[in-house]
């Protein structure tokens, strides 16, 4: 395999953010960061400047050895802190699974259920962070810098993510299945699809996120 010695950068993201929406509750999701983490660790092997930054994960998820690990804890503070690190000649795999949405208002003591007979709780739209970082490398000529994606499905795997890929302005999107029934969050076994606009160019089946990982960072190496 030829090394890839064009990126003198890569971020990785991982993990899920926290949108309050009181001071004991939040709205998240089930991504534990394992992929993004093992991917950051791949990653170093070949690229030495790589940022980890990552939401609310395990602490045994949350240092990267060797890279400069950075926590956001919202979506907003994860776009936030990745433009800060973008350059040219930037790897930026987003392996985050941001919250799409957040609470209008937090409310500043906790809800009481005393107070109301249901709860509606009124959401606006979270920033989508591949897009502000794909107008954000327009906007600075980065055109050498590159932007990967995941696309988490539960149906239409290939659909869903080369639509996304089209949007985001990705080189590749990394799809998987997920949900109660399927394999992709959490510690267990799980299969990956690398798409580029042209449909899959390459599949990994059943394996330790450890292994995904190390496929994924081979896989960019070359191609990237
Ligand atoms: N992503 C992002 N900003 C968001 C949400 C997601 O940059 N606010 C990124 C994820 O890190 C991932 C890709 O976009 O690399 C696709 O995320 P996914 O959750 O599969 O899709 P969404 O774009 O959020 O669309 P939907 O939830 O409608 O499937």
């Amino acid at each position: 395999m030829k090394a890839n010695t064009r990126f003198k950068k890569a971020i990785i993201s991982s993990g899920p953010t926290r949108e309050w929406i009181d001071p004991v509750r939040y709205i998240s999701n089930a991504s534990s960061g394992k992929m993004g983490f093992h991917i950051a660790k791949e990653i170093l092997s070949w690229i030495p400047n790589v940022v980890y930054v990552h939401g609310n994960v395990s602490d045994k998820y949350a240092n990267v050895e060797g890279a400069k690990n950075v926590y956001a804890e919202t979506t907003i503070a994860l776009r936030d802190a990745i433009v800060a690190e973008l350059e040219n000649d930037t790897l930026v795999i987003m392996a985050a699974a941001p919250a799409d949405f957040r609470p209008i208002m937090i409310a500043e003591n906790k809800i009481k259920k005393e107070t109301t007979v249901g709860l509606m709780i009124e959401l606006e739209k979270n920033p989508d962070i591949l897009m502000a970082l794909n107008a954000s490398l327009k906007d600075k000529k980065y055109d050498s810098s590159v932007l990967i994606g995941f696309a988490a499905e539960t149906e239409k795997l290939e659909e869903h993510a080369l639509g996304k890929l089209e949007r985001k302005g990705l080189k590749f999107i990394i799809g998987n299945y997920v949900g109660k029934s399927n394999t992709g969050f959490g510690e267990v076994d799980s299969s990956i699809r690398i798409f580029s606009k042209d449909g899959m160019i390459k599949e990994i089946n059943n394996q330790p996120k450890e292994i995904l990982a190390k496929g994924i960072s081979d896989f960019l190496k070359e191609h990237a």
